[in-house]
């Protein structure tokens, strides 16, 4: 038995925060940060909306895509950094409950921006072990509510968003995900950290008045550690399955920063045409920024059943995570 990726589908808030929108509170241009991120604007949710709701309108789509019913659903995972509560229930409770799935199990996962691509890596061992058959996977992120919007080098490259997928079980190896590869190194914790409101720095008044509930990170350092581990990525998971960059029908890499992405696709040539890019909409939607980027390709015409996806993704932790998908939709 495989695990295909059956269906995709994504959500994004309505409000749209640009580049100019900054001017006006912060430091900064849009000539800056469209030359050092790509990014010219970015979605913010409405403040009643958290994380689950967005989880949940995507998540209705991928199920509406894979032509499933729901009550076959027997995992649901999500992956955020922005859960609605910092605790209990987990986002996958909420999502699960507003789609109306009941008795899956269903668990969060804490692994930052490469937590979509780890979720694959679970998903794959559930169904090919014969424990689960069909799964949800959601990638939802409210950002926004971690941002400190007078940090001018973080505030700026964030946004909000969710994206879905149904990976389900299959005996056809032309529809499978073939290969996922994550790890992760923690002596990097301290680049891309929100230090507070967790059991080392509570959320008490002394360590709010610090902003420690905000990202922080050390941009330069995290820029060139990201290049570097991003093409390496790639770099092993192709060997390992005796492929070639040409082999790749698209490449779907974390949207962080164009830099980034331009960087890791000269050095292993993939044409701007198998590439996608939708930083400059979207800005980073950490653990969503990979279903919403194959969401846009799906609705772009761009994805076609069998074709070979490599998505490449990297975040917090530091974790990262490269997996080559044969896409199993229609
Ligand atoms: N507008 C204008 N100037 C800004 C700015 C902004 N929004 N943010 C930072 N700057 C300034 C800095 O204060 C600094 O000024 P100084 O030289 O007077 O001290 C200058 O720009 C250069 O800062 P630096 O941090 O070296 O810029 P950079 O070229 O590295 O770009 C990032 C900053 C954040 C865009 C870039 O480092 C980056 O994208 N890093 C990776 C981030 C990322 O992808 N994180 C998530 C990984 S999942």
């Amino acid at each position: 038995m495989y695990a295909s990726l059956k269906s995709i589908g994504s959500y994004v808030p309505e409000k749209i925060l640009t580049n100019k929108d900054f001017e006006k509170f912060i430091d900064t241009s849009d000539e800056w940060i469209v030359q050092r991120t790509g990014i010219k604007e970015r979605r913010i949710a409405a403040d009643d909306q958290a994380t689950s709701d967005m989880g949940a309108l995507a998540a209705q789509k991928a199920i509406e895509r894979a032509g499933i019913d729901k009550n076959d659903i027997d995992l649901v995972m999500c992956a955020t950094l922005s859960p609605d509560h910092l605790c209990m229930p987990s986002t996958a409770c909420l999502i699960s409950d507003k789609v109306g799935i009941r008795n899956a199990m269903a668990f969060d996962i804490s692994a930052a921006c490469s937590g979509f691509v780890y979720m694959l890596s679970m998903a794959k061992a559930f169904i090919e072990s014969g424990a689960k058959k069909n799964i949800l996977l959601v990638g939802a992120e409210k950002i926004s509510s971690l941002v400190d919007y007078t940090d001018r080098g973080t505030c700026i490259l964030f946004g909000d968003g969710a994206g879905a997928a149904i990976i389900s079980a299959t005996e056809d190896k032309n529809e499978a995900i073939i290969d996922v590869h994550a790890s992760a190194d923690g002596k990097y914790s301290d680049l891309l950290i929100t230090p507070g409101c967790g059991s080392k720095y509570p959320c008490r008044a002394e360590n709010v008045k610090d902003k420690l509930q905000y990202i922080k990170m050390a941009g330069n350092e995290v820029f060139k550690v990201a290049v570097r581990t991003l093409t390496k990525d790639v770099v092993d998971i192709l060997k390992t399955n005796n492929l070639k960059s040409e082999d790749v029908d698209i490449f779907i890499p974390h949207q962080a920063n164009l830099r980034i992405i331009e960087a890791v696709r000269n050095k292993l040539n993939f044409p701007t045409e198998k590439t996608v890019f939708t930083v400059a909409k979207y800005g980073n939607t950490s653990a969503a920024s990979i279903p919403m980027a194959i969401n846009d390709a799906y609705e772009e015409g761009r994805l076609k059943k069998g074709d070979l996806m490599l998505l490449d993704t990297f975040g917090g932790g530091f974790t990262w995570a490269s997996a080559l998908v044969k896409f199993g939709g229609n």
